[in-house]
């Protein structure tokens, strides 16, 4: 087995469970498309005598990173799928100094620490890998650095956190309240180990700073995409929304600025929140835990990824894509010329998400009594707004209580309006703080 790439997995929870698998039981099948064995060597895991999946051999594993796995000249790759950012990014680090290539599926590691370890693998002349870090088992990573890299992408528009997706469906379809439908999507193992992250937009927020990478070379960090969860949205906004024929999804979004400066670079804004989409639109539709991205080439034009963003096995198979591209040598030589979250001056600087111009549904509880409506279409025309449509539903005669109010702009710019919001929420007809999401076309 001289010729065998030699794999230790760091982790074996719901995705190292399934990569074991897959490198155990497919063992003639990932050799021929690799051309070569692909050998698990070690398994990593916290506690030795933990009870484990049958198919795991006991032999295989192992307390002692440092020791076993880095002293093992035989192992050629270190998976890392610990998760988080501390521990994890000793295990990267360490691993590369050692002279290991790394796959990794850990989304926030990257965002967090890009520049640190990628530069640290052009040091040791290693490669990183990452296809299951963004929107599981669809090959986004490698649409994007790859298959459309003749192209100047301009937009990306994607469903990248599975669990908020599936909670979305689950309260939607099935009315079920938002706890209990983020506790399925717990027991099917989409959930982060921490759940907040899925659904408060930070773990869509780190995809979305990969492929933001990639596509236009910018090294966004966690805090410079704005995010919006789905853990504040009210059940009411849905229906509102499914009433104007719109459907809630948590979109990650990279738009580009339409007009080119003559000179100098070109904006890219990042920003994560719920948008309401039309019913009719393709990323509506995309339904559970699925995720789906669409990109924007100026060459291609529109296209549009779809499939299983979380879960044991679609992460697991991008994870063997990945050992199956180093085992080829592919990934070596993409990996040299990509010199990812290195400054290399792509043209492209990050811009403030208020330039970017939308549709804007917005919600007010509001007294039901004369001009209030005419006070709040006063503050929206002085900020140029125009409104496209207004929801209020038949209140009792005896007028004056609270009732909701949706009214829904034409395009404007997010900087006007969130504006206008600021003073509408100074009304003292406004009893509460106006909801607002964009708006699909
Ligand atoms: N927690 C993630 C999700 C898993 O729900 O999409 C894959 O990154």
């Amino acid at each position: 087995m001289s010729d065998a790439l030699g794999i230790a997995l760091v982790g074996c929870g719901t995705v190292g469970g399934g990569v074991a698998e897959v490198l155990l039981r497919h063992r003639e099948r990932l050799a021929q498309r690799a051309g070569r064995p692909l050998q698990l060597r070690h398994i990593v895991v916290r506690h030795l005598h933990k009870p484990r999946e049958p198919f795991i051999p006991r032999e295989l594993l192992t307390t002692d990173f440092y020791g076993v796995v880095l002293q093992d000249p035989n192992v050629h790759v270190v998976v890392e799928l610990v998760g988080g950012t501390t521990v994890a990014r000793e295990f990267v680090l360490a691993a590369l100094a050692a002279g290991k290539h790394v796959v990794t599926a850990n989304k926030a590691l990257l965002a967090e620490a890009g520049p640190e370890i990628f530069e640290a693998a052009r040091r040791a002349e290693r490669t990183v890998c990452f296809e299951a870090a963004v929107a599981g088992g669809i090959p986004i990573i490698r649409a994007l650095g790859e298959s459309l890299a003749a192209n100047q992408i301009t937009a990306i528009q994607g469903i990248l956190n599975g669990t908020s997706n599936y909670i979305l469906t689950a309260m939607a379809e099935r009315g079920l309240p938002y706890e209990e439908a983020l506790r399925e999507a717990q027991q099917h193992g989409y959930a982060e180990a921490d759940p907040t992250l899925d659904v408060d937009g930070s773990d869509a927020a780190h995809k979305l700073a990969i492929l933001a990478q990639i596509a236009f070379g910018v090294i966004a960090r966690p805090a410079d995409i704005t995010r919006q969860g789905i853990d504040q949205l009210h059940p009411m906004d849905i229906r509102f929304a499914h009433e104007l024929g719109y459907t809630i999804k948590l979109l990650a979004e990279a738009w580009t600025r339409n007009t080119t400066p003559p000179e100098g670079p070109r904006g890219v804004a990042l920003h994560v929140a719920p948008v309401l989409l039309r019913h009719t639109d393709l990323l509506a539709q995309v339904r559970g835990a699925h995720n789906a991205i669409a990109v924007y080439g100026d060459i291609v034009g529109e296209t549009l990824y779809q499939g299983p963003g979380a879960g044991r096995g679609p992460t697991a198979s991008s994870v063997l894509a990945d050992l199956i591209d180093l085992a080829v040598g592919r990934a070596q030589r993409t990996f040299a010329v990509a010199r990812l979250w290195s400054n290399t001056d792509r043209g492209f600087v990050l811009d403030p998400p208020e330039q970017v111009h939308s549709r804007f549904y917005l919600r007010l509880l509001v007294a039901d009594k004369p001009g209030v409506l005419a006070d709040i279409a006063r503050i929206l025309a002085q900020h140029t707004i125009s409104i496209s449509s207004v929801v209020q539903h038949e209140a009792p005669e005896n007028g004056g209580q609270l009732v909701p109010l949706v009214i829904v702009t034409h395009y404007a710019a997010t900087g006007y309006f969130l504006d206008a919001v600021t003073q509408i929420n100074r009304l003292s007809t406004v009893a509460a703080p106006a909801v607002y999401y964009s708006m699909g076309d």
